[in-house]
């Protein structure tokens, strides 16, 4: 496009072996022919090389490989025009019992890419969260914009907001060509079976009861991954250094409403699931307004439909029990030793 302000042809993608990270993989092979990619995974528990599967060898490298490790991530910045970091512990009931992973890669690995990136003079795009505003009350009318106050409530969301400062700063200070974006929940698949939306399936299909944490009237934006790709694309490529963007797909539900759509698209009574422990310090709504992002770069969500989009999400898991049957009984048994 010519008002693209950076025309990247190598980029890194951190964590681009989980979900989101892969779907942009997936999304950036598929759209731009002329771009290289190299995934820098770690492979915890949330990342699959399989993610990757059917990328042509010619179209991406990958490397196994932590974000804190220095000397790696300077060697691979050596030959990229832009990274675009995805990689993070990302999962909230997780940094409930343990959050030191979350302090390590969240922020310091967000450190030691910044640190490369000073040194190369690469572009940088940071993946975060419209966790970092904290939470809107259910009567509330607004949403979150740029300018919301950083108020994080969870370990999670204090990482993630701690990694979106630095980039500020390095920013600001060491004129690091970086921009930030802040999406609200993502859809779809591929992605990790301790979130809702996935638990929520692969119960079904296990024969498990489905489970609704607290009143269930918690409010998430719901947007499908690919809308999240695309906006990432645009901000990449057309976004102004140093700003932030709010992604959102006006997809505001509660999570009783997105679990009895569940129920019924797999043909199960909409009242088929256990009230479990609510979750500590649970944020009560996320809702973004995304308007900067759609007048200043034109972008616009094409996954509008959220029941076809569900339908298509449940057939995806339904298709590919084998990328997550391995790890349900050991997700499960972790959630019923929290009584969730
Ligand atoms: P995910 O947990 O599915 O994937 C994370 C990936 O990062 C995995 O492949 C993992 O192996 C890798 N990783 C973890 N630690 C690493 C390390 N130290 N070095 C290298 N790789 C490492 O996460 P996701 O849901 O795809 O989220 C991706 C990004 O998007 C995160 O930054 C998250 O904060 C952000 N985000 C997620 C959502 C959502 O709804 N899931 C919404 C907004 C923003
Ligand atoms: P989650 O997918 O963990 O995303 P986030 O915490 O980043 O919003 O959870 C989405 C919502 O669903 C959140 O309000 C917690 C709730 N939830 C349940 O009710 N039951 C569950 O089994 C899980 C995992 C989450």
């Amino acid at each position: 496009m010519s008002d693209m302000r950076c025309a990247p042809k190598r980029i890194i993608v951190t964590g681009g072996a989980g979900f989101i990270g892969s779907n942009f993989v997936h999304w950036v092979v598929d759209h731009q022919p002329d771009v290289h990619v190299t995934v820098l995974d770690a492979l915890t528990y949330a990342g699959n090389r399989a993610n990757l599967d059917g990328i042509p060898e010619d179209r991406m490298t990958f490397v196994h490989g932590d974000i804190c490790d220095a000397a790696l991530v300077d060697q691979l910045m050596v030959d990229a025009d832009a990274i675009v970091h995805f990689a993070a512990e990302s999962h909230n009931d997780n940094s409930i019992i343990d959050p030191a992973p979350f302090v390590r890669t969240n922020v310091e690995g967000t450190f030691t890419l910044l640190e490369a990136a000073r040194k190369h003079g690469t572009r940088f795009h940071h993946i975060s969260t419209d966790e970092v505003y904290g939470d809107l009350a259910l009567d509330d009318p607004a949403r979150f914009t740029e300018d919301s106050p950083y108020l994080p409530s969870s370990p999670y969301s204090s990482s993630k907001a701690a990694s979106d400062m630095m980039v500020r700063a390095w920013h600001r200070t060491y004129g690091v060509d970086a921009t930030i974006s802040n999406c609200s929940n993502n859809y779809g698949p591929r992605q990790h079976i301790e979130k809702f939306i996935p638990r929520q399936i692969t119960n079904i299909l296990s024969g498990n009861r489905t489970k609704l944490y607290g009143d269930g009237l918690n409010v998430r934006d719901w947007i499908h991954t690919e809308d999240h790709s695309s906006a990432v694309w645009e901000i990449l490529t057309r976004g102004r250094t140093g700003e932030t963007y709010l992604i959102g797909a006006d997809g505001e539900r509660n999570n009783i409403d997105v679990l009895r759509a569940i129920l019924e698209a797999m043909g199960k009574d909409a009242d088929d699931f256990d009230w479990v422990r609510d979750r500590p310090g649970h944020d009560r709504r996320y809702a973004i307004d995304s308007t900067k992002l759609r007048r200043e770069l034109g972008w616009q969500p094409k996954h509008t439909d959220f029941a076809q989009g569900l339908t298509d999400t449940i057939q995806w898991y339904t298709d590919h029990p084998e990328w997550w049957r391995d790890a349900k009984e050991a997700v499960e048994a972790k959630y019923a030793a929290q009584g969730q």
